[in-house]
């Protein structure tokens, strides 16, 4: 019983991979090729999220780093693009880089649609006065990611913190208030992706019901918890290749939180987990009675994805290999890539905000480079102002110098 329970919080962490597909439209041959490779990137950052925190609650958007990641791939040439694409999961046989981005505006615009949940998914950039990406970047940001765009003075660390902050809390109702912490100055360039979600039950849990009760964290570990009880007919599937119960809870319009219940084992089931086994549950999910216990929850979770983006193979986006031409001749690294995310689940419904901060600077600013003169070399002396090379040469031996 006490294991069951456990297995609540990982498929919360799920939960918002399937709130995130709208089921009744039908979707374009692109989209369904954007879906399947968000799907996949959002079990392979899961496991690699996971795989640091066995005993922590996970909760995050997918759907926000991916659309981060592939906005990035805009400006990002060479190596670096590869990897931003490959960490992606784009499968240059079933759609083109070009296809991907069109993909990603047509999902924007479908999920900004107004409907009866409440969804807004979005992306900024942020630059540097007197920084001058090429305009082809911010037209394509804008273009493909509807992107808003701002000018800000990155030294005037606090005004700008506090700019930046007042826009996530403003796209995230006041969700996430205080997403940059501490900005550093020198910082040219800041990229954000943010999604917040609120839907109301198709079916409401009644307060009434809502009681005390335990959550039994692991044998020896018991918490408190404001458990919420309905009885009625919900789309369940018990899968016993995982051992686990699926269950889908609906909200009003075509969105779905799936709650996965483990047997025992959260870790086995966590492990083996990916799209098929959601492809299955919908397929072959059941309407039937159910007595379901859903815990009431507000967690607030924070990730450094530098690592975790390392580890799934975009690496030299973090280092002087990093190949950013397509935003600017200047060159460029990413100095970090952080995630926040909230998850309130009560009686009426489900709110969840999440937001992607990618921080680019230049490189002469971050790595010390070691520079040693002990094979030829060239020489000049200029004159700074007039640009005339007053002296030139170079030197191939320095044991001769005292001719
Ligand atoms: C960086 O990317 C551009 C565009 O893809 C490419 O032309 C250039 O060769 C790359 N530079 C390096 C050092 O790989
Ligand atoms: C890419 O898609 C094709 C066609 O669906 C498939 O045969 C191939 O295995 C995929 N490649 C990768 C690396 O997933
Ligand atoms: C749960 O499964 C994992 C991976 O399959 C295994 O390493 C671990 O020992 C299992 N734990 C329990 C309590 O059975």
């Amino acid at each position: 019983m006490g294991r069951n329970v456990l297995g609540l919080w990982f498929c919360l962490s799920l939960a918002f991979i399937s709130t995130c597909v709208h089921g009744d439209l039908e979707p374009q041959p692109d989209t369904q090729a954007l879906n399947r490779m968000n799907s996949d990137f959002s079990f392979r950052l899961y496991k690699s999220i996971a795989s640091g925190a066995r005993s922590e609650n996970v909760f995050f958007s997918p759907l926000s780093v991916s659309m981060a990641l592939a906005a990035l791939s805009l400006g990002a040439g060479g190596e670096t693009h590869h990897q931003l694409l490959s960490g992606l999961g784009l499968n240059s046989s079933v759609f083109t880089c070009e296809e991907m981005h069109q993909s990603f505006l047509d999902l924007l615009k479908n999920l900004n649609q107004n409907t009866e949940v409440n969804l807004e998914v979005g992306t900024a950039v942020y630059i540097h006065e007197s920084f001058k990406p090429h305009p082809e970047f911010l037209q394509k940001m804008k273009r493909f990611y509807l992107s808003d765009g701002f000018s800000v003075d990155f030294t005037k660390t606090t005004e700008t913190a506090d700019q930046m902050n007042a826009y996530v809390s403003e796209k995230t109702h006041g969700k996430i208030s205080n997403f940059i912490k501490d900005l550093d100055p020198r910082t040219i360039m800041y990229l954000l992706s943010y999604i917040y979600f609120k839907g109301k039950w198709a079916t409401q849990f009644d307060p009434k019901m809502t009681k005390k009760d335990v959550f039994h964290v692991d044998e020896e570990t018991n918490v408190p918890v404001e458990m919420m009880y309905m009885k009625d007919k919900f789309q369940g599937y018990y899968d016993r290749e995982l051992s686990a119960h699926a269950l889908r809870l609906d909200y009003k319009d075509s969105f779905s939180m799936i709650l996965v219940l483990p047997d025992k084992n959260l870790t086995a089931v966590e492990e083996a987990l990916s799209l098929h086994h959601i492809t299955r549950w919908n397929t072959w999910m059941q309407k039937r009675e159910y007595n379901i216990y859903v815990p009431k929850l507000s967690l607030k979770t924070s990730y450094s994805l530098k690592n975790i983006l390392i580890e799934m193979g975009m690496k030299d986006m973090f280092t002087p290999k990093a190949n950013l031409t397509g935003i600017s001749d200047q060159n460029l690294f990413i100095s970090e890539a952080v995630h926040e995310a909230t998850l309130d689940v009560d009686e009426a419904g489900a709110t969840a905000a999440a937001v992607t901060g990618i921080s680019f600077m230049p490189l002469s600013f971050h790595f010390t480079e070691t520079l040693k003169f002990n094979r030829p070399f060239i020489i000049f002396i200029t004159d700074q102002i007039t640009k005339n090379i007053l002296f030139m040469g170079k030197i191939v031996n320095p044991e001769y110098s005292a001719a």
